[in-house]
């Protein structure tokens, strides 16, 4: 299965750090962000990456990440997000990469604590549509939510002020090649962008949309609270991020 990484967007909620870089190239504990969601990939058997960024620092990911050598990787493919179009547009720009093929897309402020390798076997065995991750979390009104019923996901509400459940949407998404056609279905959302959202929930009513639950801990790194904690989780964890990637 091939790897999407979606490191675009200004990170405004994270001003002013964000003011002279992208989000994704700050430090959570001892890397710079854009490190874990390569990891998560690599760990789970997904060597074959494209990471999608934007903005005036997207050069800087190259200086950063060469070809990937830091991950054992062979190269690393690199695509252009114009404007701020949102998550789903950020996607769209990994039509020519897939080839049609499925992929695994992670949001590039997303850290877990675990391999996701079984749950990509799973979407593997599963072939077609799409499979999202949970995590429960104590503020679920901060993230797209889940709502379940009889085992499965059926409907998805982004950042509800009323959630109908405790499980957050992950920013790790699987999807079969049939994922670019669905963007190019969406219209805006209130805030001007295409939704990710808006794609799951496409897949949840052609009922092809499955999903997993995290066992051990995740969380995003996009506000001072969440890059703050993200610090305190990735130190105190004691499975060691690769040394090559830590020396590289
Ligand atoms: C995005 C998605 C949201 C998801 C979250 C995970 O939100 O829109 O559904 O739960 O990532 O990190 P954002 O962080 O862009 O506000």
């Amino acid at each position: 299965m091939k790897g999407v990484i979606l490191a675009g967007g200004l990170g405004t909620r994270l001003l002013p750090l964000t003011r002279v870089t992208n989000k994704h190239l700050l430090p959570v504990y001892d890397r710079p962000m854009i490190y874990y969601p390569i990891q998560t990939l690599v760990e789970a058997g997904v060597r074959d990456i494209l990471l999608v960024t934007g903005g005036s620092y997207a050069g800087d990911f190259l200086r950063l990440l060469g070809n990937g050598e830091a991950f054992g990787l062979d190269q690393v493919h690199y695509a252009y997000q114009e404007g701020e179009g949102g998550i789903a547009d950020a996607l769209g720009q990994a039509r020519v990469f897939s080839g049609g093929d499925p992929i695994v897309v992670v949001l590039g402020d997303n850290i877990v604590e675990d391999s996701i390798a079984s749950h990509v076997r799973e979407f593997e065995a599963q072939g077609l549509g799409a499979r999202i991750l949970l995590k429960e979390v104590d503020d679920p009104e901060r993230f797209g939510v889940a709502e379940i019923s009889d085992g499965r996901v059926v409907g998805i509400e982004e950042k509800p002020a009323r959630p109908k459940s405790g499980f957050a949407v992950t920013g790790i998404y699987m999807y079969d090649g049939g994922v670019f056609d669905v963007i190019e279905t969406l219209e805006p959302s209130e805030r001007g962008e295409l939704e990710i959202t808006d794609v799951n929930n496409a897949y949840i009513r052609s009922g092809q949309m499955t999903y997993g639950v995290l066992k051990g801990w995740w969380t995003d790194a996009g506000t001072f609270e969440s890059l703050h904690r993200a610090g305190n989780l990735v130190a105190a964890r004691s499975r060691p991020l690769s040394e090559r990637a830590f020396t590289g």
